[in-house]
């Protein structure tokens, strides 16, 4: 009697310890990479030392971008002087955990240092501080970084090329020339590692609009001309309206048939939130969750997309309060106590699902490894 109860108590031990290894297993990376998804998110060096962040960062992504640590202000402080101090913490983390790195950005319109916005640059010195920045930063991380953004948020919202130190102010050259100086920044960024994918990244242009038809037009004639570009990335800075969502799908189609890849570069979705910075309505984690469902199943369907990347992953550090003077916040997944949010178990689901479209997966995998 006894021994049969010992038997039975031990079958029931054994049983949870199973469900509870099963829930353990359940990581985004992992099931990622059963769908041939990388996730990775946006992370800042100088939080590596705690733990939880450090923990969840490394266990739960197997892509890692660094949120300003690559941009001018972090690798050219000085003109000519390069620091790739904070690049490379980023890049060892990546390696000690066997994740791979996207670099973020090499040209950008905002944030550029002082010395450069200030400096009174011609347009031929201006030129050449653009090709010897992205030749050294790029060569610096070759056979590290596996993608670039090598331009970011060049069009504005009707489409236009933005008016940019790069282009007009006084641009390099090729000011009135359209996307001329982006070719140049590809151009470049090819001879200095022709290994590494190059990404054009933009915000709002998820949806088809005049936006994401303007950089259509861009990507399809640099791929006619043999201009090095492998794909697109879609930022999806998402609040609960879900702009773009609509027509999520068929902009991604349209570009994927291009022949490119997609990555999905920079997700949050922001709700409103009090001074706690907690949710000020606690239905909104909910209806954000299906925000987050809707992009990671649009992805998913998706071959050519291949990289899903939100921008931080706790709500503890995020660009989003202070953008929003405190107005909005708790965007990620994983709460400021890194504590997964109804957001995460969205995307795991849709991770999983994916993993079960054994063909989807397999086209996913070729287009990743063809350039
Ligand atoms: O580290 C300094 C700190 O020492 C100083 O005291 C403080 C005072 O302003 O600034 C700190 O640096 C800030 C940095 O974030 C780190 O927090 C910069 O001022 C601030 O400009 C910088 O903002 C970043 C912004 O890009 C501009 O580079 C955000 O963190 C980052 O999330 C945001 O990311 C962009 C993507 O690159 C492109 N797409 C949009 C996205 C959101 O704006």
């Amino acid at each position: 009697m006894l021994a049969r109860l010992l038997r039975g108590a031990a079958k029931i031990l054994l049983t949870l310890a199973a469900a509870s290894s099963l829930v353990l297993a359940q990581t985004l990376r992992e099931e990622a990479t059963r769908a041939g998804l990388l996730v990775g998110a946006a992370a800042a060096p100088a939080h590596f030392s705690e733990a939880d962040y450090a923990r969840t960062l490394s266990s739960q992504f197997n892509m890692l971008e660094a949120e300003n640590a690559m941009k001018w202000t972090a690798t050219e402080p000085e003109g000519g002087v390069f620091d790739f101090k904070l690049g490379d913490e980023v890049v060892a983390f990546a390696q000690a955990h066997q994740m791979a790195v996207r670099g973020h950005n090499l040209l950008w319109y905002q944030h550029n240092p002082s010395w450069l916005v200030n400096g009174h640059f011609s347009p031929d010195e201006l030129s050449a501080a653009m090709q010897e920045h992205i030749q050294r930063v790029v060569e610096h991380f070759a056979g590290k970084v596996f993608a670039w953004d090598v331009v970011n948020e060049a069009f504005d919202d009707q489409g236009r090329v933005r008016s940019s130190i790069w282009y007009d102010q006084p641009g390099i050259g090729l000011a009135g020339k359209g996307t001329a100086y982006i070719e140049k920044a590809f151009r470049w960024a090819h001879q200095a590692d022709p290994k590494a994918l190059l990404f054009y990244n933009d915000v709002d242009a998820q949806g088809v609009n005049a936006k994401s038809d303007a950089i259509y037009a861009m990507v399809k004639d640099f791929k006619a001309r043999g201009v090095p570009l492998d794909g697109v990335g879609f930022q999806a800075h998402l609040r609960l309206d879900g702009k773009g969502l609509d027509t999520f799908a068929r902009n991604l189609a349209r570009f994927a048939a291009l022949g490119l890849q997609i990555h999905i570069t920079e997700l949050d979705v922001g709700i409103p939130i009090g001074a706690d910075g907690k949710p000020l309505h606690p239905a909104d984690s909910e209806k954000q969750a299906q925000i987050y469902r809707r992009v990671a199943e649009a992805c998913a369907a998706q071959p050519a997309c291949t990289a899903f990347q939100t921008w931080g992953f706790t709500d503890k550090y995020s660009w989003i309060p202070g953008f929003t003077h405190g107005k909005l916040g708790a965007a990620l997944i994983w709460d400021g106590n890194y504590q997964p949010k109804p957001a995460f178990r969205a995307v795991l689901a849709a991770f999983s699902r994916a993993a079960a479209d054994s063909k989807t997966v397999a086209e996913r995998k070729a287009r990743s490894e063809k350039r």
